[in-house]
């Protein structure tokens, strides 16, 4: 059996068209432009290739994006000081720090200083409460678009049992978390589980967020199972590359989504959806107060 290949672009393209759709309503209706400031702090050049794509989606959503790019020596305070003026701006609905940030930099006290009604990225712990308690918020981008991906392919989430690689703040946590609203049965592994392929081989949905290129072979993979490949790793030869060992995997999988072209597109498109939901919420709070 080969997979069927989960396309995040043809996804991410259909959104983004119905995002524009709302954006051009808002400005036309409402007189609300959405907006979204992007804070870049260094020359990591990764960070500028994420950047510049966000930077593009929200131009092609007819969405305004004010990047401020500072240089590695930009203080703390400078910052702070940066974000505390967003959060007063009432024509800026989205807030987004890339990171990694400079390591004088703390990154949670950034996180923290973002007003949560702004925080796009769904990052500050007030936004992660909400969602751990299933309240509505912004929700993380990279596993909301993974969510998205999965309920596109019209199998049922609820029962299965999603293996999670991976524990961090951004993906792996939230990921579970959500698919654990969707009644999945999640385990995590990490780089301390012993035996990962034991526990891998369980799984209906196999989520690889690691960050080590071609990590999972088929020998970690269940006959008919859904992978997905959240790792982005640049190869010697320049080549970008998933977690997943993307032509053996698909011989052994019933979906799985390649690298690049999965999962990406999507975690962009749902920083858009995020911003524009953010937008949204501003005007229907703006008529509360004019009433
Ligand atoms: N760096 C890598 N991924 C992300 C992301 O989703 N948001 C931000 N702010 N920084 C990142």
């Amino acid at each position: 059996m080969s997979a069927v290949i989960i396309s995040g672009k043809e996804l991410a393209t259909e959104k983004r068209a119905f995002i524009k759709a709302e954006v051009q309503k808002l400005v036309k209706d409402q007189q609300i432009q959405p907006s979204l400031a992007v804070i870049l702090v260094g020359d990591n050049p990764a960070s500028h290739s994420y950047v510049r794509a966000k930077q593009k989606a929200c131009e092609e959503a007819g969405m305004e994006c004010i990047l401020d790019h500072y240089p590695s020596t930009l203080t703390e305070k400078e910052l702070l000081d940066r974000i505390a003026h967003y959060n007063h701006e009432g024509s800026v609905h989205g807030i987004l720090v890339q990171l990694p940030l400079p390591d004088h930099i703390n990154e949670l006290a950034v996180i923290e200083s973002i007003s949560p009604n702004k925080d796009v990225d769904g990052f500050h712990p007030v936004n992660i409460g909400k969602m751990m308690i299933d309240q509505e918020t912004f929700l993380p981008c990279t596993p909301y678009g993974i969510v998205e991906m999965i309920k596109s392919l019209n199998v049922s989430i609820s029962g299965k049992h999603v293996v999670v690689i991976g524990r961090s703040n951004i993906v792996g946590k939230p990921v579970g978390q959500l698919l654990l609203k969707e009644d999945a049965t999640v385990t995590y592994c990490h780089s301390r589980t012993k035996d990962l392929a034991s526990i891998t081989k369980q799984a209906d949905i196999l989520i690889a967020a690691v960050g080590r290129a071609n990590l999972i072979g088929p020998e970690f993979v269940k006959d008919g199972a859904i992978v997905i490949d959240v790792g982005v790793n640049r190869l010697d030869s320049g080549k970008l590359c998933g977690d997943v060992d993307f032509d053996k995997v698909k011989e052994k999988a019933s979906f799985i989504t390649p690298v690049p072209g999965g999962v990406g597109p999507m975690t962009i498109t749902m920083l858009l959806q995020n911003t524009l939901q953010s937008a949204q919420k501003s005007e229907s709070e703006n008529k509360t107060f004019s009433c």
